[in-house]
């Protein structure tokens, strides 16, 4: 039996579902049952019938997937696949940053942890970020963790003030405006598509401005054939299985979350076989995490 049967006789026997995040290794995307962005596969894992949900991306996402989810089986096959962007706010700093503006609603984005979401109002993933802020009623914005998605969301809804925390990914991070431009000498006729955890002079250097799912879909729909891709390598490897005929170069060779592809096949095989790692939250925080989720899905 090859490493695909085995995982589809596992599956059956656990009654489990595999979702992966566009950024997991190509083998671990091939295997799963859905491919997506942080929101999609969050809505997915809170209406499959599946009881037991390998969560193939990083612990926050697994989380989520939990909180949405409290009565499932939720595995991580990676326990150290962590978010460092994640885990550059904590709950305790929150709540001081919050006494300091008692009157502001606060928005977290999904890359965050469980105790940050159950002390924030309302939770956004970069899908839905600049319409959850416009329909938060408060004008005054605590935005947590990423400064450079928090610094796009205020460009597009200048009415509000949002009141940045410092964090940031540090792969989308390190790309420049100046790589961009050289990128694009090389590459003339390329369009530039860019996730909005870069910084704003990479955006403002954008023909196109999306989470990974709206990358993907704005690449597969355009008439231009090249394309020069400003988020994690994963989507890139996607997009070269996905498209015939179309250019795809990833902006800067660096651009790889090492959490994300520290998955293996043998470690999805070993979450199906010893249910692990499995992830436990104590129940107030669920509940208090679910408030702000429940409250994103229904605006989106
Ligand atoms: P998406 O919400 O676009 O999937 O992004 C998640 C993420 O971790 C980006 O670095
Ligand atoms: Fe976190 Fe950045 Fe990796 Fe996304 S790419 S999971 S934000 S470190």
């Amino acid at each position: 039996m090859d490493y695909k049967q085995r995982i589809e006789k596992l599956k059956k026997e656990k009654n489990a579902v595999i979702v992966a995040h566009s950024y997991q290794p190509m083998e671990i995307q091939e295997i799963a049952d859905v491919v997506g962005d942080s929101l999609e596969l969050s809505k997915y894992c809170a209406a499959d019938s599946a009881q037991t949900i390998v969560f193939c991306g990083v612990l926050f996402m697994a989380e989520s997937a939990k909180i949405l989810s409290p009565g499932k089986k939720v595995l991580l096959p990676e326990i150290d696949a962590g978010c460092p962007m994640a885990d550059m706010v904590n709950a305790k700093s929150l709540r001081e940053l919050k006494k300091k503006h008692p009157d502001a609603t606060v928005v977290c984005y999904i890359n965050s942890s469980a105790e940050v979401k159950a002390e924030s109002d309302i939770c956004c993933t970069s899908s839905n970020a600049v319409n959850i802020v416009k329909a938060v009623e408060n004008n005054r914005i605590i935005f947590v963790p990423d400064k450079n998605l928090g610094s796009y969301v205020a460009s597009m809804v200048p009415e509000k003030e949002i009141i940045l925390w410092e964090g940031f990914c540090p792969v989308h991070d390190l790309l420049t405006a100046e790589t961009i431009v050289k990128m694009k000498e090389a590459y003339p006729k390329a369009k530039v598509v860019a996730h909005p955890e870069c910084l704003g002079e990479v955006l403002a250097k954008a023909d196109y401005i999306g989470s990974t799912k709206k990358i993907i879909e704005y690449v597969l729909e355009s008439n231009d054939s090249e394309f020069i891709i400003a988020t994690e390598k994963g989507v890139v490897d996607r997009l070269q299985k996905m498209t015939v005929g179309k250019k795809i170069h990833l902006a800067d060779t660096r651009m790889v979350c090492r959490n994300m592809k520290k998955n293996t096949i043998d470690k999805v095989i070993n979450a199906l076989e010893n249910d692990i790692y499995e992830i436990h939250l104590d129940k107030d925080i669920i509940e208090a995490a679910a408030g702000c989720l429940n409250r994103m899905m229904e605006l989106s």
